[in-house]
């Protein structure tokens, strides 16, 4: 199949690289020619593991290529995907669709021939309908039919998620359309990962009620170690209590400092919207929107707490401000009002992270960044992880100790037994337990 994949940014760009990869001849766009020009040369502007190797691999099989116009290649396509940003809009929380719409009415004027359209960017229901009447309206020639096929693929892992998915949702009513969605997905179909047909309202609404699901949960399991705290109750036995039960299921109920990310944030204010726009709103994730969202600064508060209630002309380390490991994004990570919380009771901010500092010196004042844990912990009252890098948790404690000005880890992830933590001579706070 000849595929084009417009949008070449998170998205779009594991998703083009791995239909590369199952055979297919891709073509990336994207108007940002500095962007375009750096994928030429083999650089990949974001940090994802193995999508480098994997990119440059199908380069030179001469599967995968980028540009900047996208005319040539649509023509050309059977398949055309739209991978482009869907940020949530200023001021009302619903998804900002300028740049869905403005793709569909491009390709509106580029196609040749049928041409199945398929919305990869998380779009709200009904979305496809609109790109529909666009396209026809900027062509009326246009043989296309708009397909749905929302993407479920977790930063840091999203090759293996491409590659392994749990299910392939396809919305459409259209045969032609899905005789070519089963031939693109047919090397997945093989390995058995299961082809799901809908109606493309239903195909988008999946993609919303999936990560309003998940973010219910990871909030469920929050709330529940607040009560742990008060009641002397350990949060991950409860976790491990309840997931074993296969109706709950284990994953997702891992408490810590709030949940953050280019998905969850933006796809739950996006269901609210959505939801109460139809007059059905939805108050569990209206709820769980604000649980997270005073979540995050009420873990700045319990680092005071951990510091014996001040933190003034106090330095606090932050190890981990990535939203999750295994990224450079920082798009609503938790450490942000973490870290703003603290500045403004009066601390002094040393950081570290693996991968993400460049993205986060620009979106934090008067931090200061250091190139390791144990130098960020010089002088520190407190230690905090905010996110669970691998290599914060085999801390060597010895060291830490010598750096820090007070022995105190608050460990936001509960990465460490309190025990192992306690023996070497630290206080100790977790999250639930
Ligand atoms: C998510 C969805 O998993 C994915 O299917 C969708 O396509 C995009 O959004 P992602 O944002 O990459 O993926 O990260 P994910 O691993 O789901 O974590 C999201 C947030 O939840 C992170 O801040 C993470 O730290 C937090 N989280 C996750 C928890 O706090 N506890 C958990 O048990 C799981």
């Amino acid at each position: 199949m000849r595929i084009v994949m417009i949008g070449s940014g998170y998205v779009g760009l594991v998703s083009g690289v791995c239909f590369a990869d199952f055979g297919h001849t891709v073509v990336c766009v994207d108007k940002d020619a500095a962007k375009i020009d750096a994928l030429k040369t083999g650089r990949v502007p974001i940090f994802e593991p193995g999508l480098e190797d994997l990119l440059a691999k199908n380069v030179r099989d001469g599967r995968l290529s980028f540009t900047t116009e996208m005319k040539e290649a649509v023509a050309a396509a059977d398949a055309v995907f739209i991978a482009v940003g869907t940020p949530s809009r200023r001021g009302d929380g619903h998804a900002d669709l300028t740049y869905v719409y403005g793709a569909a009415r491009e390709i509106a004027e580029a196609v040749d021939g049928f041409t199945v359209v398929v919305t990869k960017s998380t779009v709200p229901v009904g979305t496809g309908d609109e790109v529909e009447r666009i396209m026809a309206e900027a062509n009326p020639a246009a043989d296309v039919a708009v397909v749905s096929n929302p993407e479920f693929l977790r930063e840091g892992a999203a090759i293996s998620d491409f590659k392994r998915p749990d299910r392939i949702v396809v919305g459409s009513d259209d045969e032609r359309a899905v005789e070519v969605m089963r031939e693109i997905y047919r090397p997945l179909y093989l390995n058995a990962a299961p082809l799901f047909f809908t109606t493309r309202r239903t195909a988008e609404l999946i993609k919303y009620a999936a990560n309003a699901f998940l973010a219910m949960k990871i909030t469920f399991i929050n709330e529940i170690a607040d009560l742990c705290e008060q009641v002397g109750a350990d949060v991950q036995q409860v976790a491990r209590g309840i997931g074993t039960d296969n109706r709950i299921g284990a994953k997702f109920l891992h408490a810590g400092p709030g949940y953050g990310g280019s998905c969850f944030p933006k796809d739950t204010n996006a269901l609210v919207k959505t939801a109460q726009d139809h007059g059905s709103p939805i108050r569990l994730i209206e709820t769980t929107v604000a649980v997270n969202e005073t979540r995050k600064r009420a873990m700045g508060r319990k680092i005071i707490q951990a510091s014996g209630g001040s933190v003034r002309g106090k330095t606090i380390a932050i190890l981990g401000l990535t939203f999750k490991p295994n990224t450079d994004d920082m798009r609503d990570a938790p450490s942000l009002s973490i870290i703003q919380t603290l500045q403004d009771a009066g601390a002094s901010i040393r950081a570290y992270d693996p991968e993400g500092m460049d993205q986060a010196k620009p979106l934090l004042a008067d931090v200061a960044f250091c190139s390791s844990p144990y130098e960020a912990a010089r002088g520190a009252e407190v230690v905090a992880i905010v996110t669970e890098w691998d290599q914060f948790r085999a801390l060597d404690f010895a060291r830490l100790k010598t750096e820090v000005a007070e022995p105190v880890l608050v460990d936001l992830r509960n990465v460490y037994p309190p025990d192992e933590v306690l023996r070497h001579g630290f206080r100790y706070t977790g999250v639930g337990r």
